[in-house]
């Protein structure tokens, strides 16, 4: 048995989610990204798991191909990595028949998963972009989830400066693109256009603005199409088949995904729909969730505005997060940070 992406003529799973060269919506970051790395300078890539920082790295790295790059992953760093061993090794053999040192092209160096760095490494990879005498280093760029670096100097910050850049969440349309792109076939077909319009606003809305979500999520109905009717695939042999919002629904349900943030109200106009989400939440959790929208927020800061308990807290946000209303968004001080969820912000709930 082959997976389901070579009985549709797929060599690879078009729906993987490891990085991927090709981002919908971050035209603004790449470019911006690619004007510091020009100038010499450190900047910082922010955003939510799954948001695209890695993707992007990887994107500029093929574009910028007259420099020398070098990438990595400090979660998946040697115990003995060394830099100036690494920069040896990035000399081409122009370099080492001249007998040069370091390569001729000065590297720009990428820190992905940031947040695991060893301190040494970051003073010496400064002292290599800064010092006069060194300058072996063109430009750093760093990334990582949370916007708190806590593994660097004041020294460190000031050399950063604003140049941070955050990854947006992207809109419906957007996160749609990303499955219009990526599921391409050959000779014309394109698997996107068997999903209904609904059955995609579910998937965008479970996926709550995480690309990397999507495309699991969508993996799942293609993966359970393939398993459930084998040579029948519907898919395949059927020309008109489409994917229904009760289809995937019940497919992305019976993975246990939380499917209760899209809710498909047929033939009812947009402003219906949304008074229809808003009746969803009473007017305390609506009231929280604009509270949320203005940040993320600790338990802590919660407890404090709504003046009560932390253990009521915890009951309310949990209520709310089976409702596909807020989702966690990193930490402050050790203490889980909360937000609306983006599908929520989107609809822009009226207390
Ligand atoms: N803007 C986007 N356009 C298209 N695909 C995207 C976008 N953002 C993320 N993806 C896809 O989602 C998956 C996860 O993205 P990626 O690994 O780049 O996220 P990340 O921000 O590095 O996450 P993490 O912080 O967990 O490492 C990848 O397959 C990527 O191609
Ligand atoms: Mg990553």
């Amino acid at each position: 048995m082959s997976p389901w992406y070579e009985q549709l003529g797929f060599k690879a799973n078009p729906l993987d989610v490891r990085p991927n060269p090709l981002v919908v919506g971050l035209e603004r970051q790449e470019e911006q990204l690619v004007n510091h790395v020009l100038k010499g300078e450190i900047c910082f890539l922010n955003g939510l798991t799954g948001s695209g920082k890695s993707s992007l790295l990887m994107k500029i790295q093929g574009n910028l191909r007259n420099h020398t790059m070098i990438y990595l992953d400090a979660q998946e760093l040697p115990k003995d990595f060394n830099l100036e061993k690494e920069l040896k090794s990035k000399r081409n053999f122009f370099d080492r028949i001249r007998f040069k040192k370091y390569p001729s092209k000065t590297p720009v160096l990428i820190i992905d998963e940031f947040q695991a760095t060893d301190k040494n490494l970051i003073l010496d990879a400064r002292a290599k972009w800064e010092n006069p005498d060194e300058r072996k280093i063109k430009s750093i760029i760093i990334a990582q989830i949370s916007k708190y670096l806590k593994n660097v100097t004041p020294a460190f910050k000031e050399r950063l400066g604003s140049r941070t850049l955050l990854l947006p969440t992207l809109d419906d349309e957007e996160m749609k693109e990303i499955l219009n792109l990526r599921l391409k076939g050959r000779r014309g077909a394109n698997y996107y256009n068997k999903l209904h319009n609904e059955a995609l606003n579910l998937l965008v809305a479970c996926a709550d603005g995480n690309p990397r979500k999507l495309l699991e999520y969508t993996d799942m109905i293609f993966d359970f199409h393939y398993r459930k009717f084998k040579h029948n695939n519907p898919m395949l042999v059927n020309p008109t088949y489409l994917v229904t919002y009760w289809g995937a629904k019940e497919i992305l349900e019976l993975q246990k995904v939380n499917v209760n943030a899209y809710v498909y109200l047929e033939k009812e106009t947009k402003k219906r729909k949304l008074q229809a989400f808003e009746k969803r939440f009473s007017k305390q959790q609506r009231e929280w969730l604009v509270f949320l929208m203005t940040g993320s927020k600790t338990t802590t800061e919660l407890s404090r505005n709504f003046k009560i308990s932390e253990s009521t807290v915890w009951m309310k946000l949990r209520e709310l997060k089976a409702k596909g209303a807020v989702v966690k968004a990193g930490k402050k001080q050790r203490k889980q940070l909360w937000q609306a969820s983006p599908h929520v912000k989107r609809l822009r709930v009226r207390v």
